[in-house]
């Protein structure tokens, strides 16, 4: 990994390991312009890539109007409103009400390490494993100052963008918008991949051709959203999970976002992401700065799975934090599915004891501990423990627990406010609203305005109360509805339009607090299931609650999407009981157990109700777990077939970084009659390396393993599954 500045060609030039991001800067005007990003290039000069000799020469250089260059010039940032046309990358309204913006290159700095983002989670590096160039850009006329943060990390095949914007100048301005990295290239016939999804369909994986003009993928909810990821992959159309060139871009945000191409008349593309612009506004005063949330680039050369191979390895090393980073994370069993609101000390104890004597390693007390909450209509911020339900009190109930030999974790969902609850009797002014307009309701509730920090210190002693009331190490922070109505009393009207993004700030400083103060507490986030499922929530908490459809066939295709970008280990993934409550669907009981062992792993069903036959299984996936869990957290993921494609069965693998063992999880979701058995060609061993395939009796050749593949016998029935170990010999 490095970053060279050239100063005889004006290149910049960032080196990770296959792949190189050049930037070239117009000698004359000082524009800086986006030459390349793709595979390592050896010489350190691609700004004739520019075509800055091509007509329309530079405007300096040629008496051609500077329209016609803006119109096509390839942009490290693009301005708008003087006369680049295409999608821009920032807009500013100055004082007399005008939207004109050219930033041309001031100064650079380059060095080791990086520097933390203020107040907004970000990748994170030492002074030996990552470089950073800033450029730092300037519009003369408003003195607005556009800082361009870039990082490289060694081994890892990623670039993380941000921006700073400064204000200068002598008067106010307003952000209209700031995104966080923008890159134009030469299209090749592209196609997109985004995420889509919705309730208990979260982040299906949908490919379609990139057509002529913007296409987006977005959220307005003021969170990432069921719907929508902050993520956009461009890819060759003969590119697949092992071949061709994929471009992947993916916002560490957690609020309102963007991710768009625009495929404009040279057959370029812009490519860029950022906070979403549709009802943002943000009024900077002289002297004030803006700080963009971070953007993750990534170029693989060899297909989908190179790309998701480079964003897992980037968040494991470089995103998530605290112990729980790089550890094994307790099996727990989550009583929402089991009981929902109907829980009371001994129904919990119950479930627990019985837990404990099958190895199961937490209890977590989900929805309904607190206030008169017996059912989501009420007492969303009355965080006191309902003692009528939790007889003994809270420490009695966690002591017990942990004298079985298990940990205790609690749900909270502190963003909320219901309607029917003391906190909101007290403080109705609290909630996010509009002064004379009833604020709509969702799953009964009200959003607390998290932009206050009075709101967000009320909330936080109140969960530290009850956190430091007994021995608590797993905390689920829930959010069940999106944002609407905005408005805050405590913004003036020309400040409204920052309540989306101070929101999330808000968000992000009462997670920073938590964990702080609470080194020790797993953090799970969770939202409605996994409407906030990105790198932002990342940063706070090592895992995410993926989704609330815990059947296992549904998750095979969440996961897949989810898998795209996110480490495995991230996934929140529990064995529930069947019929499955959000689809009906019965699958066996081992099956469960091998999908959810693709992610965190975990159980989410009335133990002592389930069927003797079931509960006789969970000491062996305890084991399994137990046994696969350091692999499949650690490992190399790589898709060998897709049910969302096929129709017919699921396959994917993990590799040791060693490459001396895998696990390949094989799903034959629907069963077929008079077939032989399939053959699976595995992917990322060793080729020269020996390996033995679980009832196989010989060793073969790695290259033989990925090249001929293995045989899976065709299984009787439907969603049954097989867990394949394959060890170096
Ligand atoms: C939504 C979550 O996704 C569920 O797991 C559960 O915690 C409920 N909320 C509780 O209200």
């Amino acid at each position: 990994m490095n970053i060279t500045y050239n100063e005889k060609t004006g290149c910049f030039k960032l080196d990770t390991e296959h792949t190189s991001y050049v930037i070239g800067i117009v000698d004359t005007e000082r524009f800086v312009g986006h030459a390349y990003f793709g595979g390592r290039l050896l010489e350190d000069d691609a700004g004739y890539l520019l075509r800055t000799g091509e007509a329309p020469f530079t405007p300096e250089t040629n008496s051609r109007d500077r329209l016609s260059f803006l119109d096509c010039f390839p942009m490290e940032y693009p301005t708008g409103g003087i006369g680049d046309f295409r999608e821009s990358a920032i807009e500013v309204k100055d004082e007399g009400g005008h939207r004109a913006l050219q930033l041309t290159l001031a100064d650079y700095h380059i060095y080791n390490g990086k520097k933390a983002l203020k107040g907004l989670p970000a990748t994170w590096g030492s002074e030996e494993d990552c470089r950073t160039l800033e450029l730092v850009l300037e519009d003369k006329s408003l003195g607005i100052q556009a800082v361009l943060s870039y990082s490289v990390f060694a081994g890892i095949d990623a670039v993380a963008r941000s921006v700073r914007i400064v204000n200068n100048g002598t008067g106010p301005v307003m952000l209209e918008k700031v995104m966080s990295a923008s890159i134009d290239m030469d299209d090749r016939d592209y196609d997109k991949i985004v995420l889509h999804g919705s309730w208990a369909r979260e982040r299906h994986i949908d490919r379609t051709p990139l057509s002529y003009g913007v296409q987006s993928t977005a959220s307005l909810r003021g969170e990432s959203g069921h719907q929508q990821q902050p993520f956009m992959a461009l890819l060759e159309k003969n590119a697949d999970q092992d071949r061709g060139e994929v471009y992947g871009m993916n916002l560490l945000y957690s609020g309102n976002c963007i991710t768009l191409a625009d495929k404009g008349q040279f057959d370029n593309v812009r490519f860029m992401s950022g906070i979403n612009p549709a009802g943002f506004g943000w009024k900077l005063e002289p002297g004030a700065e803006f700080q963009s949330p971070e953007a993750v680039l990534v170029y693989s050369a060899e297909g989908l799975g190179g790309m998701s191979r480079a964003f897992h390895d980037l968040y494991r090393e470089h995103l998530i934090r605290g112990e729980y980073r790089c550890n094994k994370r307790p099996i727990l069993i989550n009583n929402w599915e089991a009981t929902y609101f109907d829980f009371n000390t001994e129904k919990l104890l119950a479930i627990a004891r019985e837990a404990s004597g099958l190895g199961i390693e937490m209890l977590v007390m989900d929805d309904g501990w607190f206030g008169n909450r017996c059912d989501d209509n009420r007492a969303l911020g009355d965080w006191e423990v309902n003692e009528e339900k939790i007889k003994g009190g809270l420490k009695y109930l966690v002591d017990e627990v942990n004298k079985l030999g298990m940990k205790f974790g609690i749900w909270f969902e502190p963003e909320m406010i219901s309607p029917d609850s003391d906190l909101y009797r007290a403080h109705p002014d609290w909630a996010i609203s509009i002064p004379g307009r009833e604020p709509g309701l969702a799953r009964n509730q009200l959003v607390l305005d998290m932009s206050r920090e009075e709101i967000q210190d009320y909330v936080y002693e109140k969960m530290a109360a009850v956190l430091r009331s007994a021995n608590i190490e797993y905390v689920k922070w829930d959010m069940n509805r999106p944002l609407s109505d905005i408005g805050s009393i405590a913004l003036s009207p020309e400040r409204q339009g920052e309540l989306f993004h101070r929101y999330v700030l808000g968000l992000y400083r009462l997670q920073e607090r938590l964990i702080t103060d609470f080194p020790h507490l797993l953090l799970e986030n969770c939202s409605g299931g996994g409407a906030r499922f990105d790198a932002g929530m990342l940063y706070y908490s090592p895992q995410i609650w993926c989704s609330d459809d815990t059947d296992a066939i549904e998750r095979l295709m969440i996961q897949e999407g989810t898998a795209l970008i996110y480490p495995l280990a991230a996934m929140g993934a529990h064995v529930s009981d069947c019929p499955n409550h959000a689809t009906g669907r019965v699958t066996p009981f081992e099956t469960r157990g091998h999908v959810a062992l693709a992610g965190t792993f975990g159980y989410e069903l009335d133990v002592t109700k389930i069927s003797e036959e079931d509960r006789k299984l969970i000491p062996a996936q305890v084991e399994m777990y137990h046994k696969y869990n350091e692999l499949v957290r650690m490992g190399d993921y790589y898709r060998v077939a897709s049910y969302r494609e096929n129709h017919m069965y699921d396959c994917y693998m993990v590799v040791k970084k060693d490459k001396s063992e895998a696990l390949v999880t094989f799903v034959q979701v629907l069963g077929r009659p008079n077939v032989h058995s399939r053959r699976i060609l595995l992917k990322g061993l060793d080729p020269d390396k020996r390996y033995r395939v679980d009832g196989c009796e010989r060793a073969r050749l790695g290259s033989t393993l990925m090249q001929a593949g293995i045989l899976v016998e065709n299984m009787w029935g439907d969603f049954r599954s097989r867990l394949i170990h394959v060890t170096e010999a």
